[in-house]
């Protein structure tokens, strides 16, 4: 199964046998897995790599696309070219908190160099690094469909419009506070705006 994988990226066949994921987890999958014909399993992707990714800690490792390929009866280059394509998937370790800036048009012109300027200077790392204690990745990322309450940036399954320095002082001290990893699959999203 794993066969494809091999040769683009380390595959670690050890890690990759001892990846399970919770039962919960598994539940959703099958039920999502459900909604497409027999031999239609590959339009789950996405929706499973989101869960893959809250069940790995923030990331997609190649040994867990392999999970999900052999999850979703498809092969692992399949999950790898998805996976690989869009900024929402993370194919190395991350921070608990990932900060996702819009950096396209109307998030630009309303100030979006200078937010990310601001958390660079503040968290001690430039975009796309990770803090020491593993707390915040720092990423820009393309439109987020907020445009009219720019500058943004989402984080897990949150939303933050309108930002100013102040405001993102308040979400970087609240997520500190919670400690805790914020996946796309939360329930508990926020939009402050
Ligand atoms: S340009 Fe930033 S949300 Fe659309």
């Amino acid at each position: 199964m794993s066969a494809q994988i091999h040769g683009v990226l380390p595959f670690d066949k050890e890690k990759r046998k001892q990846i399970k994921f919770s039962d919960e987890a598994l539940q959703t999958i099958e039920k999502i897995k459900q909604r497409y014909p027999e031999g239609k399993q590959k339009s789950a992707l996405i929706p499973v790599l989101h869960i893959a990714q809250a069940e790995n800690d923030g990331w997609l490792s190649p040994e867990v696309m392999d999970y999900v390929a052999e999850l979703l009866n498809i092969s692992p280059i399949e999950v790898f070219e998805v996976a690989s394509f869009y900024t929402m998937f993370n194919l190395k370790p991350v921070g608990k908190c990932v900060l996702e800036v819009c950096r396209t048009s109307s998030c630009w012109l309303n100030g979006a160099n200078e937010i990310v300027a601001y958390i660079e200077k503040k968290l001690g790392i430039k975009e796309g690094e990770t803090t020491p204690d593993g707390m915040f990745t720092l990423k820009t990322v393309e439109c987020l469909g907020s445009c009219g309450t720019a500058p943004m940036m989402q984080c897990g399954a949150s939303y933050h419009e309108n930002l100013t320095f102040e405001k993102v002082d308040a979400i970087i001290e609240k997520y500190r506070r919670e400690n805790r990893r914020r996946n796309y699959t939360d329930l508990d999203w926020e939009n402050t705006k």
